[in-house]
């Protein structure tokens, strides 16, 4: 469909956004169910200004990346309970001026999670305590999984902090109980992504083949720890699935339809792959 004055706008706000492959993913949906959307993405150094544009110009929603998914919270008009409690807002809905966050992370890696298994009273462990992993750890909460949070010993302090708040355990990643008895391990670290794709997070020797491993990390695909999880029998699943049904989620909110989910995976593919 080509563009014209009926054409309504998403996009993603951040900065830099040059790389995002979030335009590829979300134009492709778009063509494939014939809807006349277009989907764009803006370098945003204000971001006040940048609302204050969404709404005069009835932009129907924006992807937020970073530095602005903390700013973002302080120009809408309400905020989902979720992204309220984690506090970062990565996608925004305008429904006729009335502004409306919501974050995406945590809903994506929850129904990856899910396509796999139930999460209810399961044991998790979470390794990492950063922005990724606070998502990931309220939307465990919110499916009752017995969750623990692991962290570097050195830097502790962030694994009891986000404890505190989800009200759950923490350890440092070196508790090898804890990983022997977990049904399922969240690796939220940025370890197995470059320069660090070669760095072990946890001991590999500690994993059990009745084990789930999600592996948040995308970038490479299949990560040393997932490659490893795998040979030993686990059910691995790969960041990119986070990443691409957080996306299928911003699209239905957008749009009110079910997302072309598998058109949408297979540009996300393509891209990671390049
Ligand atoms: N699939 C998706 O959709 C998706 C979405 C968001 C993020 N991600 C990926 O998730 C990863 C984390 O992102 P983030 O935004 O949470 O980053 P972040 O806020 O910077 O947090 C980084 C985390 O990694 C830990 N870490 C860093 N180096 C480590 C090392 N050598 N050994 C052990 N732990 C180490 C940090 O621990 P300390 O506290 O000890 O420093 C912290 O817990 C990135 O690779 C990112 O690409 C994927």
């Amino acid at each position: 469909m080509s563009v014209n004055a009926k054409t309504t706008l998403c996009g993603i706000i951040g900065l830099p956004v040059d790389h995002s492959m979030s335009p590829a993913i979300h134009n492709a949906a778009y063509q494939e169910l014939g809807l006349n959307y277009v989907y764009l993405a803006f370098n945003v150094t204000n971001v006040e200004h940048a609302i204050c544009g969404m709404q005069a110009l009835n932009i129907r929603g924006f992807s937020v990346t970073m530095p602005h998914k903390l700013e973002v919270m302080k120009y809408l008009d309400e905020i989902d309970p979720v992204a309220q409690q984690i506090g970062a807002v990565n996608t925004v809905v305008n429904d006729d001026g009335h502004l409306v966050g919501h974050n995406t992370d945590w809903q994506g890696f929850i129904r990856a999670l899910k396509h796999r298994t139930q999460i209810q009273n399961k044991n998790v462990v979470l390794l990492g305590a950063g922005g990724a992993a606070r998502a990931i750890a309220f939307g465990i909460k919110q499916e009752h999984g017995q969750l623990t949070i692991l962290n570097r010993r050195e830097e502790i302090e962030m694994a009891e902090s986000l404890a505190a708040d989800v009200h759950c355990s923490f350890g440092d990643l070196k508790d090898a109980d804890v990983i022997q008895h977990a049904d399922i391990i969240i690796q939220a670290t940025s370890v197995g992504m470059a320069p660090l794709q070669h760095v072990d997070v946890i001991d590999i020797k500690l994993l059990q083949s009745n084990q789930i491993v999600f592996d948040i990390v995308y970038n490479p695909m299949h990560t040393k720890l997932l490659k490893a999880a795998k040979q030993i029998g686990c059910t691995v699943i790969p960041g990119f699935e986070m990443l691409l049904l957080q996306g299928v989620i911003q699209f239905e909110l957008w749009t009110g339809r079910d997302a072309p989910v598998e058109i949408m995976r297979d540009v996300l593919v393509a891209r990671l792959a390049k």
